[in-house]
């Protein structure tokens, strides 16, 4: 996913510069190429040699290292670097960089760097919150850098409070976001429906079914790291929730439906992946199934068809819809995309091994009027790009 970029880590004297080695782990088994760039205080929390190990790049600590290669070392990783991350950032580094001070080789580098820069401040909680902390980071926002907010939990001083470094995972999608995709989908507004819906037929029971949300999520995820606004509608479901995008959780097809027509007149591509679950009990609270123990028969209604009704609302929206099928699984969405007036309709094949709900891949067959396009066994992840590419494709 990182193949072929350079990512540069400054990593500053903070007791949380041990976890940037996991960060250094992670992002080099996605192929980057990682430089670690300490503080002499840094050396004191934990030693150059274990970045080094790990990324297999000289980590460089002192500006008048006679050890040097040809290049001028700050100079030239500062042009290479597609993205530079300060993880932890200290209270003295983060003064230093909003006010000019470039005096040894982070400082240094950074200021030389034109590519994204990130910081990630970590330091105890009155630090943190101390004026002329938050004047600084005020300050680098001004000049485009990116902050990414401490966590709040206990903190090695003792403490409780916000000042923590995220998890290494966190910072990993920080970077991931910033330069894993071309930015193709910026300034367009995706709306996702995702999961389950769940229809209660009294306090304990419902109708619902398998999906776990994990291609709506995995839809949304890949929008968001192409630049889209993305806002996802959900159903219950057990998968954890993509990060940098807006999460609606609903539970029954009525209240998708209306979340759903809330946001459609300002979305510019709709994505209907959730599994909606097509029938709800008549009246709630069955009355026949309170009085005659055993009798569950019950008395259903079909939910209301969310994309056939949002049809009626469309202008310039481009809507993707999805079909599960086990049998004439393309003559079946084809008559679907017609009915629901779709621009695009991605057919499942229950039957086909690797497809469906639970599973991390997917089979899908891409529908368009007048094309259809096979799609490759393949994570969802991948499968999720190629639709929306192919999205991209057909909105030019
Ligand atoms: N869908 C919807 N509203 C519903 C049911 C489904 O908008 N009440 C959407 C789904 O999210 C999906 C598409 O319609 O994008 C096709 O769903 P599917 O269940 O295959 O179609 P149905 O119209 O419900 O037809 P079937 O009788 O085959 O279930």
């Amino acid at each position: 996913m990182l193949k072929g970029k350079t990512i540069v880590l400054g990593v500053t004297g903070s007791i949380a510069a041990y976890k940037t080695a996991n960060l250094a782990s992670a992002l080099k088994k996605k192929n980057a190429d990682v430089h670690v760039i300490m503080t002499k205080n840094a050396t004191n929390f934990i030693n150059p040699i274990t970045f080094e190990s790990l990324t297999g790049n000289k980590c460089l600590v002192d500006t008048f290292d006679r050890n040097f290669e040809f290049q001028v070392e700050h100079v030239s990783l500062a042009q290479r670097a597609d993205i530079f991350l300060v993880a932890p950032a200290s209270a003295n580094v983060i003064g230093k960089i909003a006010n000019g001070i470039a005096d040894d080789m982070l400082t240094t580098t950074i200021m030389a760097a034109k590519c994204p820069k990130l910081i990630s401040p970590a330091m105890n909680t009155n630090m943190f919150e101390n004026p002329i902390v938050q004047d600084n980071l005020t300050k680098l926002k001004h000049y485009g850098y990116q902050i990414i907010d401490p966590a709040e939990g206990y903190l090695a001083c003792g403490d409780t409070g916000k000042g923590k470094m995220p998890e290494p995972e966190v910072l990993l999608e920080h970077i991931i976001k910033e330069i894993a995709f071309e930015k193709d989908l910026k300034g367009t507004k995706v709306l996702v429906t995702a999961g389950p819906t769940m229809e209660r037929l009294d306090p304990v029971r419902y109708i619902t079914n398998h999906s776990t949300g994990k291609m709506g999520y995995a839809l949304a995820k890949n929008a968001m790291l192409r630049g889209a606004d993305v806002t996802v509608i959900t159903g219950k479901t057990a998968t954890a929730k993509p990060n940098f995008v807006k999460v609606i959780e609903i539970e029954s097809a009525q209240e998708m439906f209306e979340e759903v027509c809330n946001n459609f007149p300002q979305t510019d591509v709709l994505i209907m992946s959730a599994a909606v679950a097509d029938y709800r009990p008549k009246n709630q609270a069955n009355e026949k199934m309170k009085k005659k123990e055993g009798d569950l028969s019950l008395e259903l209604e079909r939910t209301k068809d969310i994309l056939g009704t949002i049809s009626e609302m469309k202008t310039n929206q481009f809507v993707c819809g999805f079909s599960m099928e086990t049998e004439n699984m393309i003559e079946n969405s084809k008559k679907k995309l017609e009915k629901k007036k779709l621009d695009m309709i991605c057919a499942n094949n229950l039957k086909v091994d690797g497809a469906g709900f639970g599973v991390d891949t997917n089979v899908v067959t891409v529908i368009t009027k007048n094309e259809m396009v096979e799609l490759p066994l393949d994570s969802k992840e991948k499968v999720a790009e190629n639709i929306l590419n192919l999205i991209q494709e057909k909105r030019k």
